[in-house]
Parts: C-alpha cells; sequence; structure tokens
C-alpha cells in the first residue's frame, strides 16, 4: 500500500509522548565540533554555539555526541557528561539564554565510541565492543556482562545529570556505527550471552536496559529518544527496514518519545518513502524525526509529508543559527561553501571551522 502523505505545519508547537512541548518542529541535530576543553567541559565556545541556536527559533537543539564515560570518546575536544565538573558548566547554558521568549527544547546526545574510539584516545590502551573483533577485524575486547551493567549507569548518570543541569531530554546514540549500533548489528554483535545473537531483543538488551535506567534516574518531564541507523553506509552496518521497525514496537512499548532516524540525504525518495511507509504501517505512540541534507524549507516540509513528525537539520544549522526565522520569511538559505569570517560570526570557533575544512566543500575561500 502506497504512503499516504500528511501536512503537519512546521512552525506548529508539538507535545512529546510524555507530555513536554516543542516550540516548532525544527531541530538542530548532534554535530561533533571539537570545540570542547581537554578535560571534556564544555568550553565558552561550546556555550556561544549552542545559546544562539537555542534562541535561534527552533524547535530543539541537540549537543554533539557526548562521552558517558572515557573509555568511550572518539574526538580530541569531544564534550564529556560524565564529571560533576561537565554538568557545572553546561549548567551555564540556562544563564545564557535566560529571558528569552521561546528558547529551543535543550537535548544531550549520549554517546560511546565502542569499537570505533581511535588508537590514539584508547583509555589504558584497550578499546571495547560486543565481541573480541571489531567491523575491520581489528581485534577488541569483549565487554563483560558487569562492564556492560557499568556502562548503562554512565549512560543513566549522564541522563540525570543533563536534567539537573537544565537539559529538557536527551538523545541516546544508537546510530553511525558506535557501541549501542555495535550491539544492535547482526552481523558484529555474535555474541552467545543474552546481550547477542541472532534475537534483535537480545542485541537490544543494552539499549533497552539503558533506556529502562535513564527513565529511573530522570523525571517523566524528561524526554527520552534513540538515534538510529535504518541503512548502511560505507562499512558501518545499519539496521534493516524490518529491523527498524520491529524495532520501534519494542521501544514503544518502552514508552520511549522519540526515534531519530538518521538518513543522511532524507531527499533520497525511495529509501525516505519506503522507510516511512513501513513505519507509519503500524499505529505507535511515540514521534520519529529524521535528518539528512535539509537545506530549506521545502526540504523539511517535504520530510514532514512523507510521515516524519519532525526534522532534525545539521549543517544547515551552521552557517545560519537563525535558519527557521530565514525559512519562515520564505527566504532561501546559501548553501555552502562559507566562509570562515560568515562561520566565525555564526559563533562556529576556529576547532569547528578547521574541522569543517575537513567536510568537502563546505569551507570556502574569504570571498565565497
Ligand atoms: C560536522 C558534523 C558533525 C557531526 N557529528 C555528529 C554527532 O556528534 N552525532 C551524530 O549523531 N551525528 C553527527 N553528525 C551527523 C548530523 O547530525 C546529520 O545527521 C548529518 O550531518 C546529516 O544532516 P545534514 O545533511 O542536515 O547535515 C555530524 C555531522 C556533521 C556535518
Amino acid at each position: 500500500m502506497l504512503h499516504k502523505p500528511k501536512s503537519k505545519a512546521l512552525f506548529q508547537p508539538f507535545s512529546f509522548p510524555n507530555g513536554t512541548s516543542a516550540p516548532n518542529r525544527l531541530f538542530v541535530s548532534a554535530m561533533t565540533n571539537n570545540m570542547s576543553q581537554a578535560t571534556g567541559s564544555a568550553s565558552s565556545d561550546d556555550l556561544h554555539f549552542l545559546s544562539t541556536r537555542i534562541t535561534g527559533g527552533w524547535g530543539g537543539v541537540t549537543t554533539c555526541a557526548a562521552f558517558v564515560d572515557i573509555s568511550g570518546r572518539c574526538w580530541p575536544g569531544q564534550l564529556g557528561v560524565c564529571e560533576p565538573f561537565h554538568f557545572e558548566q553546561l549548567a551555564k547554558l540556562k544563564r545564557h539564554t535566560h529571558g528569552h521568549r521561546h528558547p529551543a527544547l535543550t537535548f544531550v546526545q549520549l554517546h560511546h565510541g565502542g569499537v570505533r574510539v581511535p588508537e590514539t584516545l584508547r583509555h589504558e590502551g584497550r578499546v571495547w565492543g560486543p565481541v573480541a573483533r571489531g567491523w575491520g577485524g581489528e581485534s577488541c575486547s569483549a565487554l563483560t556482562e558487569t562492564q556492560i551493567h557499568q556502562l548503562v549507569q554512565s549512560f543513566s548518570r549522564a541522563a540525570r545529570g543533563a536534567e539537573q543541569a537544565g537539559f529538557a531530554g536527551c538523545e541516546v546514540h544508537g546510530a553511525h556505527g558506535y557501541l549501542l549500533t555495535q550491539f544492535l548489528s547482526r552481523s558484529l554483535n555474535t555474541r552467545c550471552d543474552r546481550y547477542g545473537g541472532s534475537r534483535l531483543l537480545d542485541r537490544a538488551r543494552f539499549l533497552l536496559e539503558t533506556l529502562r535506567s535513564i527513565k529511573k534516574q530522570t523525571s517523566s518531564r524528561f524526554v527520552l529518544g534513540v538515534r538510529l541507523s535504518p541503512e548502511s553506509y560505507s562499512d558501518v552496518t545499519g539496521l534493516s527496514i524490518a529491523e527498524t521497525l520491529e524495532l520501534q514496537e519494542i521501544l514503544d512499548a518502552e514508552g520511549l518519545d522519540f526515534i531519530h532516524h538518521s538518513m543522511w540525504d532524507t531527499r533520497k525518495a525511495h529509501r525516505t518513502m519506503r522507510l516511512a511507509e513501513a513505519l507509519s504501517s503500524r499505529p505507535t505512540r511515540l514521534l520519529k524525526s529524521a535528518s539528512g541534507k535539509i537545506w530549506n524549507r521545502a526540504d523539511a516540509e517535504w520530510t514532514l509529508r512523507y510521515g516524519m513528525d519532525y526534522v532534525h537539520v545539521g549543517r544547515a544549522a551552521l552557517n545560519s543559527p537563525r535558519w527557521p526565522h530565514q525559512i519562515a520569511d520564505h527566504n532561501v538559505p546559501h548553501l555552502p561553501p562559507y566562509s570562515q569570517a560568515s562561520l566565525r560570526s555564526a559563533r562556529l570557533g576556529d576547532a569547528f571551522i578547521n574541522y569543517m575544512k575537513k567536510w568537502d566543500g563546505f569551507v570556502g575561500d574569504e570571498h565565497c
């Protein structure tokens, strides 16, 4: 049966299943930026970047992937959410945005890199995954059940700290091949205990225990969601559509508020439509979002029409902190490349601009 497009207004407030409402359907997606201090504390560049988006007309803003335990740190300058001083610094965001009439809801993205932690950042020389072999065949250490339980606690302590620091919710990073994706993966997670094997329910156990523990440690107002990769890209295995559908049902039964599908390109119509069609074939109370190459109003509206409840925007939010205001006025935002001066005035710190130079065609010369 062909999916029937529904229309939802981009600028209409909406509520998550737990009752928390967002001012509109445009959210900033998590973006790693290397701007944090060596200790994992948010820098003043982090705070400026986030606060300009929180007050920029968005419905929600997500931090970059933030490590919940030092063993999962993947980038130098990555934000941390495991030490009291991490939360003290993040709590300053509230002060930065105090008094704004319609601030965005704030989310922290909870992350552990698992086997993707690079050699240079390995804590005590070890890298951890579901089994003793990574995707590329490289050796790593398999997490014991006790270590899994400890990491579940790390995720939920991070969520509790985030709520106390003033965040409205969290997005658990189950996408892009990091630790929780590694557990969900049929090809990688060949464990023989209750955390792995051929049943998705077993491979999802780590994620489910994490979500249950977060629910216990946070209030009912705290919005809880997961980011998933509903497809494979490069050498990283994502979930098949059938698995995504099964997981959606499991997560719905857990009382989750949202799933954010990382599509990389929502306008690759057949993929988005196939996913939307499958997802909408089963009624669910949790909300669905998608991200990937949403550059203008038409892209965002198209994604809502094809079954998503709201959208996440990545790179377009970098040069245009007030992108929602721009598209509300029917302005078509500029596409990259962007000059360094323009990115600096959009409150990207130098570390972030340097990082973006690795993204093909994003940073141009001073005259673009
Ligand atoms: C510089 C950069 C850093 C990113 N870091 C993260 C991250 O920390 N966590 C995450 O889930 N996705 C991350 N992504 C993916 C984005 O959230 C988004 O899904 C992707 O950029 C596609 O959306 P876009 O086409 O609107 O940029 C990153 C993307 C970029 C460009």
